[in-house]
């Protein structure tokens, strides 16, 4: 599919031929002409800038404009490995609001984020819904729950459990039946008030892309995550939710509410608000399941 890509331009005379975009160019777009780079391909470029990036003579433009400096010229990374790792382990699923909204501000140096992070073949193509208004997260959680509520009545008898084995297999069916009396307790808390869906969060946050991209799934679960790492340096709290990714893939009528356009999937959902808990200690994860080979 044509995107609308508009290729680099060279300033020759800033040019020093020293071929370093071309190496780093996945798409073949430039090429050494009389010791300068040139464009001869470049309707099969794909936006990504790191021509640009690399040029130590800022002869590269992008759209027009000349590209930003890197504060520490692009030396070494911007922080240190144990600082990183240390950012990674903190990050924690909050499931525990405050009452305080999320200025729409602050909410946009969040999405923002999420724009670095990859794109399979640069696409760019993740959308975000975010829902901030207290009636809206409620009509989103009822018409969620109105759809899992479906789901369990069928697992609890055996012609409703054959025919969501054949709609989702065998393996999903026993995971459900599995979580049964979990259902059970969680419908008893959400009828005293208790909103174990959302976790009472101020902001829900949706990631949607076209479906028939397979990079769709990757990219938006990237980008969100991006989000939540910049949500988590900001103090907010975040908790990535199954839950709504399933409901608005599974359920038309939740689609629909969200607008959703057709032809897109819905491939990653959170919400978000400040947290009410702090976690003074780190979590042990799993070796890696490594093949070496
Ligand atoms: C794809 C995905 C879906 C998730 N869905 C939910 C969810 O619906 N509800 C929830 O409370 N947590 C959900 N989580 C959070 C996980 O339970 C959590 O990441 C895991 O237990 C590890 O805890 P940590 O995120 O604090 O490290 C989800 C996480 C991922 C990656
Ligand atoms: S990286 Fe910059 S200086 Fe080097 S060849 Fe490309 S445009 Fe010219
Ligand atoms: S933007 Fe990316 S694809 Fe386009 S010319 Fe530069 S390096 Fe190549």
């Amino acid at each position: 599919m044509r995107r609308n890509v508009h290729p680099p331009e060279v300033m020759v005379e800033q040019c020093i031929g020293c071929q370093r975009c071309m190496l780093v160019c996945p798409s073949f777009v430039l090429e050494l002409v009389e010791e300068k780079a040139k464009v001869l391909r470049g309707d099969w470029c794909i936006g990504c800038g790191h021509c640009g990036a690399v040029c130590p003579t800022d002869a590269i433009l992008q759209d027009g404009m000349a590209f930003e400096k890197h504060p520490k010229e692009g030396k070494e990374p911007a922080i240190p490995p144990d600082l990183l790792e240390l950012l990674l382990r903190e990050r924690r699923s909050i499931r525990n609001f405050t009452t305080e909204p999320v200025p729409k501000e602050i909410l946009k140096q969040v999405l923002d984020t999420g724009r670095y992070a990859p794109t399979g073949s640069n696409s760019q193509n993740v959308h975000y819904i975010v829902l901030t208004s207290e009636d809206q997260i409620n009509t989103l959680r009822e018409i969620t729950l109105k759809f899992y509520e479906k789901i369990f009545s069928k697992v609890t008898h055996w012609p409703g459990r054959l025919l969501l084995s054949l709609l989702a297999g065998r393996k999903t069916v026993e995971y459900l039946r599995d979580m049964l009396p979990r259902v059970d307790y969680f419908r008893e808390q959400i009828q005293q008030g208790k909103d174990r869906l959302f976790y009472h969060a101020p902001v829900v946050v949706l990631t949607h892309a076209e479906s028939w991209d397979s990079s769709s799934a990757f990219n938006c679960s990237v980008a969100l995550y991006h989000c939540s790492l910049k949500a988590h340096t900001l103090g907010l709290g975040c908790c990535f939710n199954g839950f709504l990714v399933n409901a608005v893939n599974h359920d038309p009528g939740v689609k629909h509410w969200l607008n959703i356009p057709k032809g897109h999937r819905c491939y990653s959902a959170m919400a978000l608000g400040y947290p009410r808990v702090k976690y003074p200690n780190l979590v042990q994860r799993r070796p890696p399941r490594v093949t070496w080979r």
